[in-house]
């Protein structure tokens, strides 16, 4: 079981230049991904490729062995989920019970799952008190667990959370650590597009780094964030704890301020 892309390449429409040019990954059921890499690397394009909002202009997408090439997003939206970089991007709908609703109803599920997705999204993400308010008068960043409720009520297998801690303040990072566990729990896997690096060197086992179009390294985040070429062709500073410790040229590697502590009462210097 797994998500799969094999040399994918995309333009926009009218646009000169490619977005995506040959990119290949392959995310496992269950796992925990992250994709990071400078402004116009590519992320989102290749996020949406992934949930067949676009389809790419050469290349395979393959879900669960499955090539995803003339099905519709819809068909797609039960497997992949995509949760936009911009909430104001993905809601359509003026009331948030509708919006939650919207594909559970395209796809005639029974009245009484419908509902009871509902309600499991509306607690996990902690928007219920908003669920009377009209989408666009939600605050943005409390807007953004909206579209969260929005994928998770599809019950995907892999869901893509596109910048989910921007703007972001403790309430929402608690509320993101509520939504992840969730997701761990039933076995989904997890791929976040994030500049956050705290955020991923916290959460993320394995990272993607993205530049040039194109994907240009991936491995285990220890690694990643001690290769510093790649990390300044991908213009990526690694965590502010693991940086300090590079400028001490501690040997230990650390991803946190409690590995730093650590490194440093060792007298690792
Ligand atoms: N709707 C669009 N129309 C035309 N070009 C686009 C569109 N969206 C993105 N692009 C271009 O495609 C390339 C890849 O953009 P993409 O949004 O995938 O990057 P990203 O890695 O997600 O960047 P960011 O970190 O800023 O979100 C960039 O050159 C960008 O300018
Ligand atoms: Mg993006």
């Amino acid at each position: 079981m797994a998500l799969e892309v094999n040399n994918i390449c995309f333009s926009y429409p009218g646009s000169p230049v490619t977005a995506v040019e040959r990119v290949s990954m392959k995310i496992e059921k269950g796992e925990r991904v992250a994709i990071i890499g400078q402004n116009g690397a590519g992320k989102s394009t290749t996020a949406k490729i992934l949930n067949n909002i676009y389809q790419p202009t050469g290349g395979t997408v393959l879900v669960d062995g499955v090539d995803t090439k003339g099905k519709t997003t819809a068909q797609i939206a039960s497997h992949v989920g995509y949760v936009f970089q911009n909430p104001n991007d993905q809601i359509f709908n003026d009331d948030v019970v509708k919006e939650i609703e919207y594909v559970l109803r395209y796809w005639k599920l029974p009245e009484e799952e419908i509902v009871r997705r509902r309600d499991e999204v509306l607690d996990i993400t902690g928007i219920r008190p908003f669920m009377s308010t009209h989408p666009f008068d939600i605050p943005l960043p409390i807007r953004k667990f909206l579209t969260i409720a929005v994928v998770l009520a599809t019950d995907p297998d892999y869901v893509i959370l596109d910048e989910p801690t921007a703007g972001q303040d403790n309430w929402g990072r608690k509320q993101l650590q509520t939504v992840m566990e969730y997701l761990q729990n039933k076995g989904k896997a997890i791929i976040t597009i994030s500049h956050d690096m705290e955020f991923v060197a916290e959460n993320f086992e394995r990272v993607i780094v993205m530049a040039h179009k194109n994907v240009i390294a991936d491995g285990d985040r220890r690694d990643i964030f001690y290769r510093q070429e790649i990390l300044s062709d991908a213009k990526v500073k690694p965590p502010v704890s693991t940086h300090i410790a590079q400028e001490l040229h501690l040997e230990r590697r650390v991803l946190n301020l409690e590995e730093l502590v650590a490194a440093l009462l060792q007298g690792d210097a």
